[in-house]
């Protein structure tokens, strides 16, 4: 794919097209992407406690001696849409901040093509510090991680939540079951429905396989329009 200027619309939209994206969505003017500001300050001051705490966490020893910083999320606390990725990479570890390398570059095309902005939804991981050479995250690991997931998205409430790939999926689903079998299908977290879709990085690997995650994003889509109904 070819890489666009954020501000290019033109030159973006024409990528996405070469990629296979036929319909984009574009929310009118009276849709609202971010819940009602009424809340906000007793959210605001949960979230910033939690990532104080998830910052000095020293949980998994070996993660703790090699990261250089923790990536706790970033995005909307008021989201309506939370994506949840495996555990950041090389540049996520040295910015401190979700999907900031190739894979996330990618990442925000596909929030893009949806008619949404990073700034409008929240991004995070399963684990918040980084696996050194970048290894699978390990089941202790995710057991460590897995309260600092749950108490975000007991925050953000999020009407819909998209899980990255086979780790973000088993790690919120408690399933053995793979991401091809979950994939395209909406699967529950408390509640709140999980849109199961390929990892962006996987997506950078296997490129033919961009129009099913298409697919599963229009379904999301959808799903939050009619939140809103
Ligand atoms: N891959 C992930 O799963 N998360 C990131 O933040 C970056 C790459």
């Amino acid at each position: 794919m070819t890489p666009v200027k954020k501000d290019d619309s033109l030159s973006f939209l024409k990528a996405l097209k070469e990629d296979g994206v036929e319909h984009i969505y574009m929310p009118g003017k009276e849709k609202n992407v971010i819940r009602s500001q009424a809340d906000s300050k007793p959210v605001k001051d949960d979230i910033l406690r939690l990532r104080d705490k998830v910052l000095k966490c020293r949980l998994c020893a070996e993660l703790a001696r090699t990261r250089q910083k923790v990536v706790f999320g970033a995005g909307n606390i008021h989201a309506k849409l939370v994506f949840v990725g495996e555990a950041p990479g090389a540049d996520e570890d040295q910015q401190g901040l979700p999907f900031v390398g190739r894979a996330g570059q990618l990442l925000t095309k596909i929030i893009e093509a949806m008619g949404l902005s990073r700034e409008q939804v929240f991004i995070c991981n399963v684990l918040k510090c980084r696996p050194p050479n970048n290894r699978p995250p390990a089941p202790d690991e995710v057991v460590n991680c897995r309260p600092y997931l749950k108490r975000q998205i007991e925050l953000i409430r999020p009407k819909v939540i998209v899980a990255l790939g086979n780790h973000a999926a088993k790690a919120l689903l408690q399933t053995e079951r793979g991401i091809s079998e979950m994939r395209g299908t909406f699967q529950e977290y408390e509640g709140i429905p999980v849109m199961c879709t390929y990892h962006p990085a996987y997506l950078l690997r296997s490129p033919g396989e961009k129009r099913k995650v298409w697919e599963d994003m229009k379904k999301v889509i959808q799903l939050l329009e009619r939140s809103e109904e």
